[in-house]
Parts: C-alpha cells; sequence; structure tokens
C-alpha cells in the first residue's frame, strides 16, 4: 500500500526521504516519487515506475539537492501503475503533494477544478487535491490555512504531505482514515506513514490523530492542529523496537527471517503475562478481571491470515471458557445488520493495526452497544490500539514480508492468553489451567525443534514447483490452519490453493483429486485423527498424492504416494500453533523455487489501508 516520506532537514533530504522509501517497500507499491525544494526556491520532481531503485536510478543522474521534500511509493487505486499517475503530483510548478488513501469525492471535484481551467495531468484521485490547495493558496499565501480548507471539501480517508515552492521549508501534512507519524530529530522534523520509515534518522515519534493537521518547519519546529483547527499538543512517544527489525540479517529473506524468529516472539508474547499455575488477568489491563466476568458472548472481526487466528481462538474460547464466539471478515461484518447480544465483548485481530476494513468495523461496533472492545494488535501507537478500549500487544516486532508468519503464531498466543484469562474468571478447571499454562513455557521450544525440519520441508517442496493447484486439508481447529497454509501457498508462490475441513472432501473437492494434486494435511494427535486418516485414504485410493505433518506420536508411516514428515509431540490445544510453521516453510520454499518475489509478492500490500 502507499507509503509517505517527509523531511525538513538541515541537510540534503534526498538521501533520507530515499532511505525512507526503501524502508516502505515491503507494503508493496508500483512506482515511487519525490519533489524537493531547490535552494534556488525551484520544487523539482522526479518520478518512476517499478521499484525504488528505479527512482534511485534517475536521481543518480539527475540529483535534487534541497533541505526539505516529501516522497511517495503509489500502489494503484485510481489509474494504472505509470510515471504520470506516480506521486508528487503537482499543481503547477509550485505546489506538490503525496496522498495515502482514496479521497471519495474526487469526480465531483475534478468536475468543478476543470470547468474552472485546472489541467490534470493523471488518472488520479490526488491530483484535486493538489489543485484545490494551489486554489486555496491562491487566496491568502498562507499553507497551512489552503490545506485545511481543502480537507473540509475532502470526503474518503487520507494522509497527506504538501510542499510549497512559495513557502520554503515547510511541509503541511493531515490524516483522517490513514495512518500519518512525525518524527521529532534534533533540529529537524520527519513525517511518515510508518515509523519504520524514519527509524533511520530517529526513534522519537509523534502520533497525528484522526483530523489533525501539522505544519513541519526549519529548526525541528511542529505545529499541531485538531480537527476544529485548535493548536495541541500530541505526546512524544519513543519507538519501542530495535531498528535491527528493519534489516534481513544473514537471511535471504524478511520472510525466512521473520519465520526463523518465531521461537523468540512468542517467547515475548507470553512474557509477564504467566502466573506458575494460570494466566495473570491482570495483564489485560487494571479493568479487565470486572469486565471479563461480564463477557457472555464474544464477536471476533479481523481480515486474511488474522481472520484464521480468529477462527482458530473460536475453538478455543467456546471449549476453554464456555463463551459463545462468532468470527467474521471484517469487510462484510460492517455491512450487515449485526445482533450485538447482552454482555458481547468485541475482538478485532490485526497485525498493523491500519487494517481499513477492521478499524471501520471497530467505528461501526461501537454504536452498537458492545460491552467492550479489545484489540490484539502488534504496533503500538497504531489507530486500532488507540481507539479501543482494551488492548493485548503482540509483542512480535515490525513484520516485514507482505505475506504474515510471526504475526500469526504469536496472535494465536496471545488468543490462548484470552481463552485462560477468561476461562480463569469463569472457573476454568485448576488442572487444566495448569496444564495448559506449562505447555504454553514449552512452546518456544518446540517451534525450535519444528525449524530445524527445515531441510526436509525443503526437499518436500520440489513436488510443488510444477503443480498448477493444490488442497490443504484440516480438521477442528486446524481447519483454518490449512486455510492459513492455502493463503500463504498462494499469496506468495502464485499456486492455486483451496483449504477444506476434511469431512467435507466427499461433498464435492473429491472431484478434484488425481495424481496431478498434491494434497497437504496437518495431522496432530487429536480425537479426530481416526476421521482425518479415513479422509485421506478417500484421497490416496483416487491417485492422490499426500503430504501429511503428523504428530510423531501417531504412528503414521511413509507409503507410496504419502509422504509423512513427524513433528515433535504437542498438547493438543496448542497445535494449530506448532502446525502452522511447517505450512510457512512450505510455502517460503515452493516461492523460491519459483522465483517469485517472496517479500513483496505481485498485487498485494503490507497494510491494507483502503477499503
Ligand atoms: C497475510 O499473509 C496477508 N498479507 C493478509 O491477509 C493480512 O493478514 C490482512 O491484510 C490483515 O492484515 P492485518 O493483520 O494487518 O489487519
Amino acid at each position: 500500500m502507499c507509503g509517505i516520506v517527509g523531511a525538513v532537514a538541515e541537510r540534503n533530504v534526498e538521501g533520507i526521504l530515499l532511505e525512507g522509501l526503501k524502508r516502505l517497500e515491503y507494503r508493496g507499491y508500483d512506482s515511487a516519487g519525490m519533489a524537493i525544494q531547490s535552494p534556488e526556491g525551484v520544487l523539482q520532481r522526479r518520478r518512476a515506475v517499478g521499484k525504488v531503485a528505479a527512482l534511485e536510478e534517475r536521481l543518480a543522474a539527475e540529483p535534487l539537492p534541497g533541505r526539505c521534500g516529501i516522497a511517495h511509493t503509489r500502489w494503484a487505486t485510481h489509474g494504472r501503475p505509470s510515471e504520470a499517475n506516480a506521486h508528487p503530483h503537482q499543481s503547477g510548478e509550485r505546489l506538490a503533494v503525496v496522498h495515502n488513501g482514496i479521497i471519495e469525492n474526487h469526480e465531483a471535484l475534478r468536475r468543478e477544478l476543470v470547468a474552472e481551467g485546472y489541467r490534470f495531468d493523471s488518472e488520479t484521485d490526488t491530483e484535486v487535491v493538489a489543485h484545490l490547495v494551489a486554489r486555496e493558496l491562491g487566496r491568502d499565501g498562507d499553507l497551512l490555512a489552503a490545506v485545511q480548507r481543502t480537507l473540509a471539501r475532502l470526503d474518503g480517508a487520507y494522509a497527506l504531505g504538501v510542499v510549497s515552492a512559495d513557502e520554503p521549508d515547510v511541509i503541511v501534512g493531515a490524516r483522517k482514515g490513514s495512518p500519518l507519524v512525525v518524527g521529532v530529530g534534533i533540529g529537524e522534523a520527519f513525517l511518515g506513514s510508518d515509523p519504520l520509515a524514519l527509524l533511520q534518522v530517529t526513534d522519537r515519534f509523534l502520533y497525528l490523530r484522526e483530523g489533525d493537521v501539522v505544519r513541519l518547519s526549519a529548526g525541528g519546529r511542529i505545529e499541531v492542529l485538531d480537527a476544529a483547527g485548535t493548536p495541541v499538543e500530541r505526546e512524544v512517544q519513543t519507538f519501542e523496537h530495535g531498528d535491527g527489525a528493519a534489516s534481513k540479517g544473514d537471511y535471504r529473506h524478511f520472510m525466512l527471517k521473520e519465520i526463523h524468529e518465531q521461537p523468540a516472539v512468542i517467547a515475548a508474547a507470553l512474557e509477564g503475562r504467566l502466573g506458575e499455575r494460570s494466566v495473570l488477568v491482570e495483564s489485560f489491563g487494571p479493568e479487565a478481571e470486572v469486565l471479563f466476568r461480564q463477557v457472555r458472548q464474544i464477536h471476533i472481526v479481523a481480515c486474511g491470515t488474522s481472520y484464521h487466528a480468529g477462527m482458530v481462538a473460536r475453538y478455543w474460547l467456546e471449549r476453554f471458557a464456555g463463551v459463545p464466539v462468532q468470527v467474521e471478515v471484517a469487510s462484510e461484518y460492517r455491512y450487515r445488520q449485526v445482533v450485538v447480544p447482552e454482555g458481547t465483548l468485541f475482538v478485532t485481530l490485526s497485525q498493523s493495526g491500519e487494517t481499513a476494513d477492521t478499524l471501520a468495523a471497530l467505528r461501526f461496533a461501537r454504536e452498537r452497544g458492545y460491552l467492550a472492545s479489545l484489540a490484539i494488535c502488534n504496533v503500538p501507537g497504531s489507530s486500532l490500539v488507540r481507539e479501543s478500549d482494551l488492548t493485548l500487544m503482540t509483542q512480535a516486532g515490525p513484520e516485514i514480508g507482505v505475506a504474515s508468519t510471526k504475526a500469526f503464531t504469536t496472535q494465536l498466543t496471545a488468543l490462548m492468553l484470552l481463552t485462560l484469562a477468561l476461562g480463569r474468571v469463569r472457573g476454568l478447571d485448576e488442572a487444566v489451567q495448569a496444564d495448559l499454562v506449562a505447555a504454553l513455557r514449552g512452546l518456544p521450544g518446540l517451534v525450535e525443534r519444528v525449524l530445524a525440519l527445515d531441510p526436509e520441508i525443503e526437499a518436500l517442496s520440489m513436488a510443488f514447483a510444477e503443480k498448477h493447484h493444490a488442497l490443504f486439508l484440516g480438521r477442528g481447529a486446524h481447519f483454518p490452519i490449512a486455510l492459513e497454509g492455502a493463503l500463504k501457498l498462494k499469496e506468495i508462490s502464485y499456486i492455486h490453493a483451496e483449504a477444506y475441513p476434511a469431512g467435507e472432501l466427499k461433498h464435492g473437492p473429491l472431484a478434484l483429486v488425481d495424481s496431478e494434486m498434491p494434497v497437504i494435511s496437518v495431522a496432530p494427535n487429536d480425537e479426530l485423527l481416526d476421521k482425518l486418516k479415513s479422509n485421506l485414504q478417500e484421497v490416496r485410493a483416487r491417485g492422490g498424492v499426500l503430504f501429511v505433518f503428523a504428530d510423531e506420536q501417531v504412528g503414521m508411516a511413509e507409503e507410496e504416494g504419502v509422504h509423512v514428515l513427524h513433528l515433535p509431540h504437542v498438547h493438543e490445544a496448542l497445535a494449530p500453533i506448532l502446525y502452522t510453521l511447517p505450512l510457512q516453510l512450505l510455502s517460503y520454499h515452493v516461492a523460491v523455487l519459483k522465483g517469485t518475489d517472496v517479500d513483496q509478492p505481485r498485487n498485494l500490500a503490507k497494510s491494507v489501508t483502503v477499503e
């Protein structure tokens, strides 16, 4: 998804902006650009289709000296990827704008501006913003006031950065519905759609709130006005994660690095939250215990991988906490006439905390009489975290690969903590709690052992490189794990993959099975194992080739057409977490064999900040 970087500094900012764009590459984009005020007071722009490296080449040939500028990576929404559609967009030669989000009333505004004689050079919704600000600037020459008057005309979601050649060393930023942060430097100030873009210059950030407008100027001056135009102070926060997260280290891809970080981040997610024999309910916040006692029902809302985590949690919450649970994708939930029984807790799951559909669902839910909202999220200071009553941070550290890996397993860990916290206040048997707490403590070690199976998994991946389709099967809480396995494979290897509860096979998908259809299944040692084995026989009888990840204690043997990889025994309730790992590694190796862009798969964005 689009990314914004801006800088007003004591030095040339081209390098700072370029590095910022590189750090935003993980979000997914198709073109990039930059506009800088030259020392002579001229606004100069460079843009390029494709990777930031292409822009870098342009800049090497035609550098942009200057101490104030804005830059952008674009993920096409209005108009195809092209240089003309890449940001910054200009109105004439003296004003430039970068924008994330969507201006919903852009067509009407475009007609109005065209009628007044403004010329449009792109197909984007953003260009109307450039012309509107330029028109307003013509009235009183005040960039901040011009942006404020422009915002009053815009419907939709945006984060904006604006520079004018007539106001040297000034950037005006604004946010509504899309994230924007201000980086606080020493005598310098920065703008970014994500703090990661600015970690090379500062670790101190001021998170803008909905409707805020900010003016950055020389000497590191930062003035924030709220939606009503009143000057406000926003707290400066120090970014918690080390900058090491933004580099691949010795790994070939961020995704592989993040897969291997899972023992450490699962341990981090558990830290400070486990007592001797039960979960520490107070780790959810001081009001949690009283609130949890009132919970009669739970609605979980999320997108993509986070939605799969919610589906697993339904099995856990109903079984151990005895609470009825409904799980739904955010983009559907928000357009339904939802019935909210008394005492319903609203839970959102999101790695980024900025997913537009999930955020909109939270805002929709706020009007529907829920008991409270709980966000399970990985990004401190994100919109979801700020707007929820309770938060549980997943502690995965920045996830750069577009395909979610460590964010998913830490979400599951957090959801098991929630299950046990709710179970505790609702009288879950103490021995069951103690058993699960002990199993959670042992989980990072087991994850480590599964990662050690990587060479065997890599060998299995060879069988997939030439395939066009794959089928994933699971039962119970492992059906969502099969869904997640299929999502990983299609996201990064572009192989069409589907997932079914294994018992559904005979109701239709079995027709797809032949020797060309690899069938992947997870077979932990649980009460559904025998039923799963029968389902796998149904596949084998039709010539389907099976790849089974099975508990070392279930005695499943290799035979012709059946490849078995044994995983260490794990408490059956935690098996969904452990069995995710081989599926992540399998997808990764298949994608590497196919030569795809593993960390930035085509058409996808890390943080989906548009509806
Ligand atoms: C996961 O691999 C995907 N890239 C995607 O489905 C993601 O989980 C989804 O967009 C939700 O993102 P969030 O967790 O940041 O809200």
